[in-house]
């Protein structure tokens, strides 16, 4: 029986290209469907929460983006400038002495309009600088292909993924990333939480609601389209780049029945297998799942496919299982349950749970349940590429920032990772998110901040952007230290 983590455990942070980079039109890199998202600096937190959680990204909005090219009222347009700062991040992260350095690459830097026929060399030359300071400092590479941003071309001539097109040029340009980057990237992640499309059209399969006559239709005909794109991808890696790691990841959405009645029993059941096994199911087994049957039965979802594009399925399967996790639902048969916010989605409430300031159901046995239920299924290592704490913080005169509350979520969920891997479960690497303060994806603003590196910026990206280390960048250092053992 194991009593700890593996000393070559990868404790690591996350982040991603869209929330983090900036240099928006620096080093060639062409216009992504995540710098057209919007957000006005002087909205209070509940018109930013109507607009997230109440009005998907519309043509309108697509339309004014394009026309704003020079204004800065686009977040991701700005990040927190990691594009131009990343020495001096990464420098924190040694000094933290993370093992793992999970970030996106931007397809819009590689390939600007995504169906050129060459890639951009200064794209290619960024990545190649990045990720070898990373590897002057003794961190390991995790590379995410996409992470919700395409370049935005691919949607104007092409309809996105909606066009078996995209399936080909997303391969192009995974085939230059494993030629240019192979010899940087340890492990690699086609998409970026495989499930998000189903929730949150724009950013997961980048349509936009108003103009789709069925909306779940065109969710799942892109999904097809995604799954395909991945399933070549990964033999592809294997053969380019044989002994690589390459993976699979969603959003876990953990769920407990609301009650013991075999209503909300079934209805757990359910909500598991439309919203987290699916997917993972496809990238892991290789094939569509009989539950799914019924589900678009239901749904009159009917998915145009082509002759071998089953055999391009079966013929891929990830080395390892990849997740973000947040929060824990509970499932019911009651149509009136209390709902409060959750990643990508409404969840239905559990009186057992306290929230986030966000609304979040925190759960770190959760967790454990997820990682037991995960390894269970499919037997493959694991990597948590995402958990923290979303929280505004408060940074003193003195520039020290003390966050107790993100020190007690970090501290129960590594807690509960380590009884899992007591358990059994094989998890080999987990990331914060975002290890550093970075754009939030749903919202768009910087007041929700999951970093143990504070920077100085506001919603409206006005700040001198200086980095300053919180408490629990200390304490994180410290449980990377002793290796999960020294958590107080
Ligand atoms: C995940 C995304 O779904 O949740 C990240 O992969 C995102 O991009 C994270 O930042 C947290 O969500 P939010 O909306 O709080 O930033």
């Amino acid at each position: 029986m194991k009593k700890g983590f593996d000393k070559d455990f990868l404790w690591g942070g996350a982040i991603s290209c869209s929330q983090a980079d900036g240099g928006f039109r620096d080093g060639g890199k062409g216009v992504s469907t995540q710098d057209l998202r919007y957000l006005d600096p002087s909205w209070n937190r509940e018109q930013v929460e109507e607009k997230h959680h109440g009005s998907p990204f519309s043509k309108a909005e697509f339309d004014q983006a394009l026309k704003d090219m020079d204004t800065m009222y686009y977040p991701n347009r700005r990040g927190i400038d990691f594009y131009h700062n990343y020495k001096e991040d990464i420098a924190l992260f040694e000094e933290m002495g993370m093992k793992l350095f999970r970030t996106s690459i931007c397809w819009a830097r590689i390939f600007p309009n995504g169906d050129d026929e060459l890639p951009n060399q200064e794209g290619l030359n960024y990545y190649r600088n990045m990720f070898s300071e990373c590897k002057k400092r003794g961190i390991k590479v995790f590379a995410t292909m996409l992470h919700y941003d395409i370049p935005v071309n691919l949607v104007i001539k092409y309809d996105g993924w909606k066009n078996r097109k995209t399936i080909d040029f997303y391969c192009r340009y995974a085939e230059v990333l494993f030629r240019e980057l192979g010899d940087l990237v340890d492990y690699w992640l086609p998409f970026n939480e495989f499930n998000a499309g189903r929730f949150a059209p724009w950013d997961g399969v980048c349509l936009m609601q108003d103009q789709e006559e069925n909306i779940n239709q065109s969710i799942f005909q892109c999904l097809h389209h995604q799954f395909l794109a991945s399933a070549r991808t990964v033999k592809m890696c294997h053969e380019i780049l044989p002994g690589s790691m390459i993976g699979g990841m969603i959003a876990r959405f953990e769920t407990y029945p609301a009650t013991c009645k075999p209503e909300d029993a079934l209805q757990a059941v359910q909500d598991e297998q439309y919203s987290n096994w699916f997917y993972t199911d496809i990238m892991v087994r290789g094939e569509y799942p009989k539950y799914m049957e019924r589900y678009f039965n239901m749904f009159n979802i009917d998915i145009q496919m082509e002759e071998g594009d089953l055999k391009i399925l079966k013929n891929s399967k990830v080395d390892f299982v990849s997740f973000s996790y947040y929060f824990s639902q509970v499932s019911t048969s009651d149509q009136t349950w209390k709902k409060t916010a959750g990643n990508l989605i409404m969840a239905n409430k559990n009186p057992y749970l306290e929230t986030s300031e966000w609304g979040w159901q925190k759960d770190p046995i959760g967790l454990r349940v997820t990682l037991n239920k995960v390894y269970d299924r499919y037997n493959l290592p694991i990597i948590i590429a995402e958990n923290g704490l979303g929280t505004t913080d408060i940074l003193e005169a003195d520039k020290s920032i003390h966050d107790p509350y993100r020190i007690d979520y970090l501290r129960s969920h590594i807690q509960c990772m380590k009884e899992a891997v007591i358990d059994g479960v094989e998890v080999i690497g987990y990331t914060m998110w975002g290890i550093i303060d970075i754009v939030s994806c749903g919202p768009l603003t910087m007041d929700k901040r999951y970093g143990v590196i504070y920077v100085d910026l506001d919603n409206g990206g006005k700040g001198t952007g200086k980095r300053y280390k919180k408490d629990s960048f200390q304490w994180y250092k410290k449980c990377i230290e002793t290796n999960g053992e020294v958590l107080d």
